[in-house]
């Protein structure tokens, strides 16, 4: 069989990441990428465990690619990420032909694992994680052909919040943050292959330089090696020709006065924010181990908004934690009101192996229930963000063009607050910031004209 590979990925933009990481380290070792698994060598799920749902999937998955192993027995194929973290050696009894199972702290071992997978013709399971100070990043840039005007940067892995309802630091492990001077090589790395663009990844930014650093971070000659996060924001915007920096996740009790003022004073940052709030109810908020109130949250929302009053506000919601009455996810929707966000993310709670709600709060809420309300929040919510797309209508936006849209003849770009804009142009316009003038708005997206 010739020497492809297929990687299907699900989850967040870490696991995204990581996916893109698995594939380029593929690359390295003579490896094409290919959209067909029949024609792949190496087959890799690299999953999610964030939801029953998600992990449902691997197993449907799995299974779906058990006539492929039968067809080509030569072919390796593997399961990666948090759902192989969480169920390690499990998932290799159930699935008997599944060749490798690798957690999210071992991907720069892919390569040495898929061998001995093929020299000893046997199974691999490789799951738990690393001393955090031995905890090695996989940095691998794309081909400079591949270059893409957005890219995403690992500057720290794993979360040390323990949220009562969250399985992420159980498969993700320790707190571990990279050195301020290799992100900012990195960065300065794709700026010079055209990446206008960057996204600085983490599961909870906020923190950033708070925790422990990688050997590379602590090997660093800089006597002062870890700095704030606001501060690296700031460096990263003062040092490389990056135009446009955005973040994504950060925790409401964790943001600082300094990352608020990022956005008054740094003109590189992208006017858009995501502050999961997960409720509107400080009972709830108490429940889910957040550790800030409903008030606390509102202040440093206004705050924001005082630095960066055009600045676009989405969020994360888990509807029917257990013990949400009614009058509880009523305080989420009036919240939804009070914020007017320009987008959520919304999820039904699903109880997570060894999560605190999940051993110790009972899942009462009917799911009927939890489906009703996730629809009235949902219906509320696509009401907003209609409304505030038609606010767009005769403003000007700064619009970082992507490429092609995908139907129709237009391209397509974010603006800087993170709407989708849609507008005549042409292949050499890919890369810059146009500014645009907005001449219609949809549920999902905007249209735009030139000035
Ligand atoms: N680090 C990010 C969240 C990562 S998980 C943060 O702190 O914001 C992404 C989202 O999935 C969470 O914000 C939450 O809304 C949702 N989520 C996590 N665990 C969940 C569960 N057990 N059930 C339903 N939704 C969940
Ligand atoms: Fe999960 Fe909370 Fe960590 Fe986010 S901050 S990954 S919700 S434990
Ligand atoms: Fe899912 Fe793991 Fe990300 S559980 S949300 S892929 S950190």
């Amino acid at each position: 069989m010739e020497k492809k590979y297929y990687i299907k990925t699900y989850g967040c933009q870490m696991n995204d990441l990581d996916g893109m990481q698995m594939g380029r380290l593929l690359a390295k070792q003579g490896y094409a990428a290919t959209q067909d698994p029949e024609e792949a060598a190496v087959v890799l799920i690299n999953t999610c465990s964030v939801r029953e749902k998600a992990s449902q999937k691997v197993y449907s998955d799995v299974g779906r690619f058990r006539s492929l192993k039968l067809k080509h027995p030569d072919l390796v194929l593997g399961v990666t990420g948090c759902q192989a973290q969480a169920e390690g050696a499990y998932l290799q009894k159930r699935f008997p032909y599944l060749d490798l199972v690798i957690g999210p702290d071992h991907t720069a071992k892919l390569p040495e694992l898929i061998d001995s997978v093929k020299v000893q013709r046997g199974k691999v399971t490789r799951v738990g994680f690393e001393k955090p100070q031995d905890y090695e990043f996989v940095n691998l840039l794309p081909d400079e052909d591949e270059s893409d005007v957005k890219a995403f940067i690992t500057i720290m892995k794993g979360c040390d919040n323990f949220c009562s309802f969250c399985i992420v630091p159980y498969v993700r492990g320790r707190e571990v943050c990279r050195s301020p001077e290799e992100i900012i090589a990195e960065a300065k790395e794709l700026a010079e292959r055209g990446t206008r663009e960057v996204m600085l990844l983490g599961q909870n930014v906020n923190s950033y330089g708070v925790g422990r650093h990688s050997e590379e971070s602590l090997k660093n000659k800089n006597p002062h090696p870890m700095i704030s996060f606001a501060h690296l924001l700031q460096r990263v915007a003062d040092e490389t020709e990056i135009a446009r920096i955005r973040f994504t996740t950060s925790h409401p009790k964790d943001l600082s006065e300094e990352l608020i003022a990022q956005f008054s004073s740094n003109h590189k940052l992208a006017k858009s924010f995501h502050l999961p709030v997960q409720s509107g109810s400080d009972t709830v908020l108490d429940r889910m181990y957040r550790g800030y109130t409903r008030a606390d949250y509102l202040d440093r929302l206004a705050r924001l908004r005082q630095a960066c009053p055009d600045l676009a506000i989405s969020t994360d919601i888990i509807v029917g934690f257990p013990g949400e009455s009614e009058e509880d996810f009523e305080a989420t929707l009036a919240l939804l009101q009070e914020v007017r966000y320009d987008s959520i993310f919304s999820f039904v709670y699903s109880p997570r192996p060894k999560t605190t709600a999940a051993l110790y709060f009972e899942d009462d809420i009917p799911l009927e229930i939890k489906q009703d309300r996730l629809q009235r929040l949902q219906s509320l919510q696509n009401r907003i963000t209609l409304e505030k797309n038609q606010e767009k209508v005769g403003q000007v936006l700064e619009v970082l063009v992507e490429g092609p849209s995908r139907q129709g003849e237009s391209y397509f770009g974010k603006s800087s607050q993170n709407h989708t804009v849609h507008f005549d142009a042409d292949e050499n316009d890919v890369g810059s910031i146009l500014k645009l003038k907005i001449i219609h708005a949809g549920p999902n997206s905007l249209i735009g004209e030139r000035l």
